[in-house]
């Protein structure tokens, strides 16, 4: 791929599935067992926060038994090495890419080990359970919920993204539905500046339309192929 300086890498739950920690929208999904609007709105915070507070911390604690695999692996390489700009924004609130070693890095859904105070705004590292009630440490507020980004809520830095795939050469979409706006439509601002543009997924995507290529298959092969090539 010649004359690539700057790359943007939109990755989802499929990236993560090989490592053991369930999609959304697949076979025995999280979307299967709990309905969203009970678990990832902010009316359902309201009308139960125990449930909501519940769900996170089996996913938080699961992050415990999970490791990275050579698709995070390989993308932590590539950030490492490439030497233009590189942006890999994640859909994911696990902490696989940075247990990788990936540095240039945005949670735009948030992170399951990190709890956001309603109080004051702060997002605060939280590796342990998360109770309803519990105390910001910066404010003294009882005001801690989960730092995930809800249905109806603004994605995390989302003029930073843009800003970075209108400026990208190549465009990659790794192990995501493409289900869920504003991630969905990046492939759009992308190809209307000018990238290359990649699907890399188990099945094609909502989106695929939109892509120069889509490359069928496990992520964990896919990605460290994809990046042999990339880096010289
Ligand atoms: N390798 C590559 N792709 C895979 C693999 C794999 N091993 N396993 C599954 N996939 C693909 C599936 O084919 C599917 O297209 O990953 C995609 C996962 O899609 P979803 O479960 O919808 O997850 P995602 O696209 O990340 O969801 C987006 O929706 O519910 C919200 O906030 C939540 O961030 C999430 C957003």
């Amino acid at each position: 791929m010649e004359d690539i300086r700057n790359i943007v890498i939109l990755t989802g739950a499929g990236i993560s599935a090989e490592s053991g920690l369930a999609t959304f929208r697949g076979p025995d999904g999280l979307w299967e067992g709990h309905q969203v609007e009970d678990v990832c709105t902010p009316e359902a915070l309201e009308r139960n926060a125990a449930l909501v507070h519940r769900f996170y911390d089996e996913r938080r604690a699961k992050l415990n038994e999970v490791q990275p695999n050579a698709a995070h692996h390989a993308l932590a390489e590539l950030d490492a090495r490439w030497p233009g700009d590189l942006l890999i924004v994640t859909q994911n609130v696990d902490d696989l890419h940075e247990r990788a070693g990936a540095r240039r890095l945005i949670h735009m859904h948030g992170e399951l080990r990190s709890a956001l105070c309603v109080a004051c705004g702060e997002s605060l590292p939280w590796p342990d359970p998360l109770p309803p009630g519990s105390q910001c440490p910066a404010c003294s507020r009882k005001s801690l919920r989960p730092d995930i980004v809800f249905f109806g809520e603004m994605p995390y830095q989302m003029d930073l993204i843009d800003a970075a795939l209108r400026r990208a050469d190549l465009f990659l979409s790794i192990g995501t539905s493409g289900a869920v706006y504003p991630a969905a439509g990046f492939v759009q601002t992308a190809r209307h500046a000018g990238a290359r543009t990649l699907e890399l997924n188990l099945e094609p995507s909502a989106g695929s339309f939109y892509f120069e290529e889509s490359r069928i298959g496990p992520a964990s092969e896919l990605v460290p192929d994809l990046v042999r090539r990339l880096l010289p």
